[in-house]
């Protein structure tokens, strides 16, 4: 079975853990940094650290150059129509609590309805439910159909001319089924409501286009994507931004302070409060640019091999259950989310980390997805273009352990 030809460029998997070659397919979590990226990271601390946009002397210009280029770099990416669209933030649960509380409360009235989607992360659910109870609105759920595709009748039927904000994610973290984003924003622009969606387990996967999916806000984490934690990003359309009172205040987001009063700075600065993470902008550059030497097409192509490896393989196992493996869409990305028979996820993933694989067991931070699942926990096995069959093949080999190890079997 062939190694990855990527592997190189990743230092961390190169080492054992508990004495064995690690095999690590947690990357719905977080993935791993390649060389350029920790390169571009060092390089930015050991070269050009200064605070941007306050210094006119050389560090702080280059500081602010290495900030705004990662900002054009981000709006290219997601081919949004200018930069001022970009806003960064810490993580993507960052950028959902900027919209709900900047966008949201102002926009959200009592009996207005919130619909989301049962495979939300608590990142996009929380803050919706926040912003229900603040604004006395009814938050709505579009639910699934027996392959874990969204229900079309829902989303037909759900968003209606009372609907303000429809919240959906683009990839779920547990089920890895892409949602048609365009299609549900068509239906809420239909009746005059703004489409939110989670980009955090698409963006790094897969080709997107914020303008053709006609997203109102878009939001994902750097740290998904190779680049460091820290760094998030908000898009949001710059009519609404330039609408949206600022989240945070402070430094950096003025244009003139008086005693009693302030006005705000243009957009991108009026939501970058305080001095920013110029180290953490200077990775996501990077990253984009290594994904882009890659390009979407071969990281895609890897993937849905990997993905398709690893559940014929799983297929053939009688003690595991599948979640969300069965569409008969074309919509399936490198997430695959099992449980062993009569095994809690958390034995699962302690067993396996005997052997040198790093998977997530637990509810993934969407626990109304578990119980519609009917369902507590569940284990995950997560990919990215650095993983290979023979990681596939090791994953296999440790999951007949498990119930042996537990003497269930024998
Ligand atoms: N949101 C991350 C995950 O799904 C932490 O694992």
């Amino acid at each position: 079975m062939s190694k990855n030809e990527f592997l190189k460029d990743f230092m961390i998997l190169n080492q054992k853990m508990n004495g064995k070659p690690i095999v690590y397919l947690d990357n719905g979590a977080t993935t791993q940094k390649p060389s350029e990226v920790v390169k571009n990271i060092c390089g930015y601390y050991g070269g050009c650290n200064a605070n941007p946009h306050r210094g006119a002397y050389e560090l702080s210009v280059r500081a602010t150059d290495i900030y705004e280029s990662a900002r054009e770099k981000v709006a290219k990416f997601i081919n949004a129509k200018n930069s001022r669209e970009i806003i960064f933030t810490k993580n993507a649960t960052e950028s959902l609590n900027l919209i709900s509380y900047s966008y949201g409360l102002g926009n959200v009235n009592a009996g207005d309805e919130i619909v989301l989607t049962i495979a939300e992360h608590h990142s996009n659910l929380v803050v919706w439910q926040q912003v229900a109870k603040a604004r006395g609105a009814i938050l709505k759920y579009i639910y699934l159909d027996d392959d874990g595709n969204l229900n079309e009748s829902d989303i037909e039927n759900k968003i209606t001319d009372r609907t303000k904000i429809v919240a959906v994610t683009q990839v779920s973290n547990v089920l890895g089924l892409i949602n048609d984003v365009k299609k549900i924003s068509e239906r809420a622009h239909s009746v005059g409501a703004i489409i939110v969606v989670d980009g955090s387990q698409s963006v790094p996967h897969m080709k997107v286009d914020v303008q053709s999916i006609n997203a109102d806000f878009f939001v994902f984490s750097g740290h998904k994507m190779l680049a460091p934690m820290g760094i998030g990003v908000l898009y949001g359309k710059e009519n609404l931004l330039e609408e949206m009172p600022p989240f945070l205040t402070g430094g950096d987001m003025i244009e003139y302070v008086e005693e009693q009063s302030t006005t705000f700075a243009e957009l991108p600065s009026k939501f970058e409060a305080g001095t920013q993470n110029v180290g953490g902008a200077a990775g996501l550059g990077a990253a984009i640019d290594y994904i882009e030497k890659i390009g979407f097409d071969k990281i895609e192509s890897i993937e849905k091999n990997l993905t398709t490896y690893a559940i014929e393989k799983l297929k053939k196992l009688p003690y595991i259950d599948l979640y969300g493996c069965n569409s008969t869409r074309d919509n399936k990305t490198g997430i695959i989310t099992f449980n062993v028979k009569e095994v809690h996820p958390h034995d699962v993933a302690t067993i396996l980390d005997l052997e040198g694989v790093a998977i997530r067991a637990g509810h993934h931070c969407a626990q109304p997805l578990h119980k519609f699942l009917k369902v507590n926990a569940t284990c995950r096995a997560s990919f990215y273009f650095y993983n290979s069959t023979e990681d596939v093949d090791r994953l296999i080999e440790a999951l007949s352990k498990v119930r042996k190890v537990l003497k269930i079997d024998s």
